[in-house]
């Protein structure tokens, strides 16, 4: 059955990069089929809103979602059209791989609830937002998590701060109850102090498993570990739909040069088609990455002098010499 993928490029960068990756897909899987969705602050200028209730039943209506990334609107009102989506689309799980020498740790966040719960008022003199875990909202991550460590054959680490949060004594009484059900090694650890030994101990960790909030902020710490946001795809998967994104934004600074790195997007699509069951076309992906970084045609934040767009085309001819197709 034909792949239908609905491709949002945003803004910023997401319109450099996203491009890279949507060449990529259509050299490895011209059977492919792509259908863009305008969503985001481009839009919102355009017709003051960023994103409609077509854009979300688009969105619904494909197999997979490859995304670039949103600016936010100068709008004192406005919610982030990403939240909205993992929300509506219900993608409870965000998937963030960190891969390097000697380290290959995936993030697992919790995606709908937390922090990003979405219930905040601002009364006189402060401003409130719940912190919401739930009993499902935790079963739910907790049990992916347990079942991609165990098909790593890997452990599982339940980053908490429940000497603190009432909130995060549930969660972690919950992931430790599906993770010694689904037979996985675990132990727990409080998020700040993780953060940092994940950092000086790459080599030590597998599966992590945490709230929305801190798995944002120690996501894009751990890109630390691999030279930038610039490298880190990331998966949003529901039961029904799936967004793939890289982890960074729309890095306005550097929109419309050139400069982005579009590996975290290519990763991203790489992880789509891994999802979608052709994981060859994944491997194929990753090995090209490397292949091309190999012979030195980086992006500036790696140290080289390539444009997006000649990043993209050393790529597409790699995946198009015969020892690179796929088997
Ligand atoms: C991310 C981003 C988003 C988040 C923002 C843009 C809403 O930082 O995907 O990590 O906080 O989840
Ligand atoms: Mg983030």
């Amino acid at each position: 059955m034909t792949l239908k993928v609905a491709v949002v490029e945003g803004d910023g960068i997401g319109r450099e990069v996203i491009p890279v990756a949507r060449r990529v897909l259509e050299t490895i899987r011209p059977d492919i089929e792509l259908f863009p969705v305008e969503v985001g602050y481009g839009k919102w200028a355009r017709t003051g809103c960023a994103c409609d209730a077509d854009d979300i039943a688009a969105l619904k209506s494909a197999d997979s979602i490859l995304f670039g990334a949103i600016t936010t609107p100068p709008d004192p009102g406005y919610n982030s059209i990403l939240l909205r989506i993992r929300k509506e689309l219900d993608l409870y799980a965000n998937v963030r791989p960190v891969q390097g020498e000697g380290f290959d740790i995936l993030i697992i966040r919790e995606n709908t609830e937390g922090l990003y719960s979405g219930i905040e008022w601002h009364e006189e003199d402060r401003a409130c937002t719940v912190r919401v875990i739930t009993v499902k909202g935790s079963r739910r991550i907790a049990r992916f998590a347990a079942e991609r460590a165990l098909a790593r054959g890997g452990h599982l680490t339940i980053g908490n701060k429940a000497n603190v949060l009432k909130s995060d004594v549930l969660f972690r009484e919950i992931c430790i109850e599906e993770a010694t059900g689904a037979g996985v090694r675990w132990d727990t650890a409080f998020i700040d102090a993780l953060t940092l030994d994940v950092l000086m101990h790459p080599a030590e960790y597998d599966v992590i498993v945490t709230t929305n909030m801190f798995g944002d902020i120690l996501s894009d710490a751990a890109g630390y570990l691999v030279g930038g946001l610039g490298l880190l795809p990331s998966a949003n998967i529901g039961d029904r739909h799936a967004l793939f994104e890289p982890v960074h934004g729309s890095a306005p600074d550097i929109a419309g040069t050139d400069r982005a790195n579009p590996i975290a997007a290519v990763r991203s699509a790489a992880m789509l088609l891994d999802h979608a069951g052709d994981h060859d076309g994944a491997v194929c992906i990753e090995t090209a990455i490397r292949e091309v970084v190999a012979r030195g045609v980086k992006t500036p934040d790696m140290g080289g002098r390539a444009g997006t767009r000649a990043f993209g085309d050393a790529l597409v001819t790699a995946l198009q010499t015969p020892h690179q197709q796929r088997p």
